[in-house]
């Protein structure tokens, strides 16, 4: 069984209801892989790769190696090329970024809104050149990018959208899941991920039979047919052990991000009465991903270090945005984005997960209406 944290802490994330609920069938699907002999892609891929394909409501599912080779393989396969510029949020993980220079291509970063932490339509056409490829929004803490504005913006100016699914898997606009709501997906199966495998692992999606196709190619050397290589590709093959595992957690996605939504409702009604702190709204396709609260008036990492104090474990996603960040700091100096820079010295995390307790989210709160009165 899996290791007890020390009991006395809430950590920002405990993975451990889920694995002790579905040990037996995680542990026959671990059974099965190790007897069959196939280690990597495989039948245990493609299993999984059509019953993923069938909850997200796309055409193709490609597996893959990681969340950040799914970016980088969907922009190559929606033709972004070196000097291409493509339009993103500074206010996400760094690999969002990463994928786009990796390729030889140009990151131009656009300012978030305030309330939902995702980029700001309104400030995406006056960032498109003639260089521009594409757009790379994020549905950051598993909240959906406004899409249904995106889309019309991009069909204007005849550009390619990848969606930044990896914190968003099951999320949805209306009755469309994202990753189905661009030109392709990109989604990871990172351990702490709303499905999370026991390593890396990742995904593309796309309704374009030729975009899944490429794909396919270049998790694999660029091959159509064995040692007969047609392009420079990668090694970005999903293991068979990850495929059957997140086969089984995904049969309980729906219910787990269900659970999310509800501890996130909770919070709302605890956070309330709280002054001196924003939580996020519980909008209808969100899957908490992560709760992310502002702390108002620079007191964020004070809270924050109470927090620790009395045993709450958060997390700060993302202290700095990317276009500060070492790498970049020195190319994008004269840029202002201030909605990221501002969410950056604010955000703060909360421990969830879809089986937490009414009573720890209670001893969160109080801890937190405890140390905003202390600092
Ligand atoms: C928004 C975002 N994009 C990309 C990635 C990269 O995914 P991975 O860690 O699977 O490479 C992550 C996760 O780590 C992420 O949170």
């Amino acid at each position: 069984m899996p290791i007890r944290p020390d009991a006395e802490r809430v950590p920002p994330l405990d993975l451990r209801p889920e694995l002790e609920a579905l040990w037996e069938p995680l542990s026959e699907a671990a059974l099965r892989v190790l007897q069959s002999g196939r280690f990597v892609l495989g039948p245990e891929v493609e299993a999984f790769e059509t019953e993923a394909a069938e909850f997200l409501d796309v055409k193709h599912a490609v597996g893959l190696n990681s969340g950040t080779d799914a970016l980088v393989i969907g922009l190559r396969c929606l033709g972004v090329e070196p000097g291409d510029e493509v339009i993103t949020t500074p206010f996400s993980f760094f690999a969002t970024a990463e994928a786009i220079s990796s390729l030889g291509a140009i990151p131009v970063f656009v300012d978030i809104e305030p309330d939902s932490f995702n980029i700001d339509v309104s400030a995406i056409e006056s960032a498109i050149t003639a260089r521009t490829r594409a757009l790379l929004p994020v549905h950051l803490f598993g909240r959906p990018a406004d899409m249904t504005s995106i889309e019309p913006v991009a069909a204007r100016h005849d550009l390619r959208v990848l969606e930044d699914c990896a914190q968003s898997i099951g999320a949805r606009i209306g009755d469309r899941a994202t990753g189905g709501l661009g030109d392709a997906g990109a989604f990871s199966f990172y351990p702490t991920k709303n499905l999370g495998g026991v390593g890396d692992g990742g995904l593309l999606t796309t309704n374009e039979a030729g975009v899944a196709e490429t794909a396919r190619m270049l998790r694999n050397h660029g091959e159509r047919s064995r040692y007969n290589n047609e392009m420079l590709g990668y090694n970005s093959r999903l293991d068979a052990m990850q495929a059957a595992l997140l086969r089984v957690k995904l049969e309980h996605l729906e219910s787990a991000n269900a659970g999310r939504r509800e501890a996130a409702a909770r919070y709302g009604e605890l956070l309330d009465p709280v002054e001196g702190i924003e939580a996020p709204e519980v909008t209808v396709g969100h899957v908490f991903h992560q709760y992310t609260v502002r702390i108002l008036e620079g007191r964020r990492d004070e809270v924050r270090e109470c927090l620790d104090a009395k045993g709450i474990g958060t997390m700060v996603y993302y202290p700095i945005p990317i276009h500060r960040l070492p790498v970049y700091a020195e190319c994008y100096a004269g840029i202002e984005l201030p909605a990221s820079e501002a969410a950056a010295a604010e955000v703060l995390s909360l421990p969830i997960w879809p089986e937490i307790e009414e009573e720890t989210q209670v001893r969160v709160v109080d801890s937190i209406r405890q140390a905003l009165a202390s600092v």
